[in-house]
């Protein structure tokens, strides 16, 4: 049914001839790889149909927009939006992220207010509050995680009072690779008052995530990590908030009249959409949700915990290496970070990739989270649909030859 060694020959990247080691890409956290149906669908818009959208009133212009508008359906079916008019496309999440923080956080958030978020958060979900709790007078305060990789959920509690606006949390973690009990979170947040943001970017691309079955606030996702080209990204918000929030950017497209007096805005989405959208990359965002949808999200979260099962059991027998966050793969995604004795991460980047294997060595961009656990960096391999238990196998083999040369 999910049979992977199929899915391998849909990613041009994969399948590269004449290459001395094949690619072992084990960096999907950072971004996915593309399926021809993706690339291709681009293609076809810049060769058969570039025009600008909805502006035209001839052929060309009308298919792009028709094809614009389309995937912002799909995109919206994906994690089950009440409405299309709910999906906002940005360049990425760090874009999402930052539009609520300004729109909704300058209209909203004021002295003396909380904001929450968590210890584990990537910067993007992290900095974009601490200015704004700058900017207003308020207070960021961060939700302890464990030594095991789990939130400290009875700090949140004690955290909670009616000064809370705002509880701003990952998904799962693009480091520890946890998911947090984002049901619990959203009911207890909702019971002050605060409104509840999920940052998707990890989530989105690896699990089934739906709105209105969370009943969260806002979401916020990329469309490189599932699938899609960079350059493109999606802020989910309920039609209610987004109908009261004032616009982000501010040009063409965005309004319903300008005179020199003054503007009014257009309706949603559009009214967060200024200037020339990335209309390539909307349209391969559509193909790749498509993609998605074939497989079945449950289908890939299955595969997910299969191979992390597989790759904690193999990693945990070398020697030296300790893996950061959740043990049990039910509570975590396809992130594994790790050290490996004192051997420095870029050191075991440089040396897997010398056998083509391709991990992520660093920080991660949650520089805060390894300063709690003591450390500079880690490396982190991770996984996604395209990858095998043999990728694991080569991963390991690749840690052995790091032994080898550094211990
Ligand atoms: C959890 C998480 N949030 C936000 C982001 C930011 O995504 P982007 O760089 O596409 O804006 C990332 C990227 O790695 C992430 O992993």
């Amino acid at each position: 049914m999910f049979d992977v060694e199929k899915i391998i020959q849909d990613f041009p990247i994969l399948n590269q001839g004449g290459t001395s080691k094949p690619l072992t890409y084990l960096d999907s956290t950072a971004s996915s790889q593309k399926p021809t149906a993706v690339i291709e669908a681009m293609d076809t818009y810049y060769r058969e149909y570039n025009a600008n959208v909805h502006r035209g009133i001839y052929q060309i212009s009308e298919k792009a927009s028709d094809a614009y508008e389309k995937s912002r359906k799909k995109v919206g079916r994906f994690i089950n939006a009440r409405n299309w008019r709910e999906i906002i496309f940005t360049r990425n999440a760090t874009e999402s992220l930052n539009l609520v923080a300004y729109s909704w956080g300058q209209a909203n958030i004021k002295a003396g207010d909380v904001i929450i978020t968590t210890e584990m958060e990537h910067h993007a979900n992290l900095i974009p509050w601490q200015q704004l709790a700058a900017r207003n007078g308020a207070t960021v305060k961060y939700i302890p995680v464990t030594e095991q990789g789990y939130l400290d959920m009875a700090a949140f509690e004690a955290m909670l009072s009616p000064e809370v606006k705002l509880v701003a949390v990952t998904q799962m973690s693009n480091v520890l690779g946890t998911i947090p009990p984002i049901d619990d979170i959203i009911e207890k947040a909702h019971a002050v008052g605060a409104l509840v943001l999920l940052d998707g970017a990890q989530s989105v691309p690896h699990m089934p995530v739906d709105v209105q079955a969370l009943d969260c606030d806002f979401l916020a996702f990329s469309g490189h990590k599932m699938l899609g080209p960079t350059g493109i990204g999606v802020l989910w918000a309920r039609e209610e908030i987004l109908n009261a929030m004032p616009p982000f950017m501010t040009g063409g497209d965005m309004i319903k009249h300008v005179s020199f007096e003054g503007s009014t805005w257009n309706d949603l989405p559009w009214k967060f959409e200024a200037g020339t959208p990335a209309i390539a990359e909307v349209i391969g965002l559509g193909y790749a949700v498509d993609y998605l949808n074939t497989l079945g999200m449950d289908n890939i979260r299955q595969h997910e915990i299969d191979i992390v099962t597989y790759a904690l059991d193999q990693l945990n027998q070398v020697e030296g290496l300790r893996i950061f966050g959740p043990k049990t793969p039910e509570n975590r995604g396809g992130s594994i970070s790790f050290t490996l004795g004192d051997i420095h991460p870029h050191d075991v980047s440089a040396i897997l990739d010398s056998e083509g294997v391709a991990v992520r060595a660093g920080h991660h961009c949650a520089m805060p989270l390894h300063e709690k656990f003591g450390l500079a960096a880690t490396t982190r391999a991770s996984f996604y649909i395209y990858n095998t238990n043999s990728d694991v196998d080569r991963l390991v083999i690749g840690l052995d030859k790091c032994l080898n040369l550094m211990a």
